[in-house]
């Protein structure tokens, strides 16, 4: 008997109708991902015209406040809502006491004033933690072998208005003290910033994805020790639920989970318990893995940063930190 002889099942069910052709495809399909949801992380160096690529994220740079101001001018124009800055601090400017970080004119605030005064219509998404500015590479004040929480919470409140007097839209503490959004959230209001938006990075995990962000803003080389006395064990997902139920008792407006491929439970979790604006960030060595695939022809790289960024809309994200952001922004534009 041939293949074609052989007669129908009587199927009631036949799931593939609905995937018979690309119209039926997009007719039925239940997650878009649109530009809107896109956030952009930059990296800024001192200097000018000067644009050095991260080894270990190709097609990833680091700018100088010029030529990052016309890359987010891009995003601005591919309608990306927010960029997110990292600087990376001359090394002689870092030392015990994150000195720098509340310096007026520190890298990230004049980098934050040039960008939105040429680009006012984007979102300044400012990181409030101390590891570019601290000599050991940790986010908070190290005395002996502690991280230590209350002094590095005073700190951090300070750095948070710092970079609001600058003109930042967004803070996001990326830091994961124990209280700083409450702190943090006072400070400002104290100052007069009340519309300053807080996204609190409420459940982050000391992971080995970090790997490539760290060399991009030059602590690689310096941290000493891992950040697993502040940031999570990836083994939880009921401990990221209470760090997220704290940051928005205490004020934050928005909350993240990080890194995001290996996380999707807990997205999905924190997402549909809270229903609270919740952003996810695929890192630098998520990032650096789809592109190392694609860069070997492992990989069909366009295809997998758009099914990777799908993801995290599927699993419930109301917005990505992506490095692919302004590539997934030309492709999408392209293709409407
Ligand atoms: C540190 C910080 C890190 C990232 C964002 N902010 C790294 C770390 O905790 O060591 C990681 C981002 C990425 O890997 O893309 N405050």
């Amino acid at each position: 008997m041939t293949t074609s002889a052989v007669p129908p099942l009587d199927l009631k069910h036949r799931p593939r109708r609905n995937r018979k052709t690309d119209w039926a495809r997009r007719l039925v399909s239940e997650t878009r991902l649109d530009v809107s949801d896109l956030i952009w992380p930059i990296f800024i160096i001192e200097g000018q015209n000067r644009r050095e690529e991260i080894s270990s994220m190709p097609g990833v740079y680091r700018y100088s406040i010029d030529l990052a101001c016309e890359a987010v001018c891009e995003a601005a124009s591919l309608d990306i809502p927010a960029v997110a800055l990292f600087p990376n601090i001359d090394s002689q400017l870092r030392d015990l006491t994150a000195s720098n970080a509340t310096h007026p004119d520190n890298l990230v605030c004049r980098a934050t004033r040039v960008i939105k005064s040429v680009a006012p219509n984007i979102g300044v998404i400012t990181d409030v933690a101390l590891d570019p500015y601290t000599s050991h590479g940790h986010d908070g004040l190290l005395v002996g072998e502690e991280i230590i929480n209350d002094a590095t919470v005073a700190l951090l409140a300070r750095q948070a208005i710092n970079q609001a007097q600058a003109g930042c839209d967004i803070i996001a503490p990326s830091d994961m003290m124990d209280g700083r959004i409450g702190i943090i959230r006072s400070a400002l209001d104290a100052e007069g910033f009340q519309n300053v938006q807080i996204m609190s990075y409420a459940a982050k995990y000391a992971s080995a994805f970090y790997g490539p962000f760290r060399e991009a803003i030059g602590t690689s080389r310096t941290l000493q020790g891992d950040k697993r006395t502040y940031q999570m064990d990836p083994a939880n997902v009921k401990e990221a639920l209470r760090e997220v139920a704290l940051d928005l008792e205490q004020g934050a407006d928005m909350v993240m989970v990080k890194p995001g491929m290996p996380y999707l439970d807990v997205l999905q979790r924190i997402a549909e318990t809270f229903q609270a604006p919740t952003f996810v960030y695929q890192v630098s060595g998520e990032y650096a893995m789809i592109t190392a695939a694609a860069r070997n022809g492992w990989l069909e790289g366009e295809r997998a940063m758009m099914e990777s960024l799908l993801s995290f809309k599927r699993a419930g994200a109301t917005g990505i930190f992506s490095y692919f952001s302004v590539q997934a922004a030309r492709l999408m534009r392209n293709q409407s």
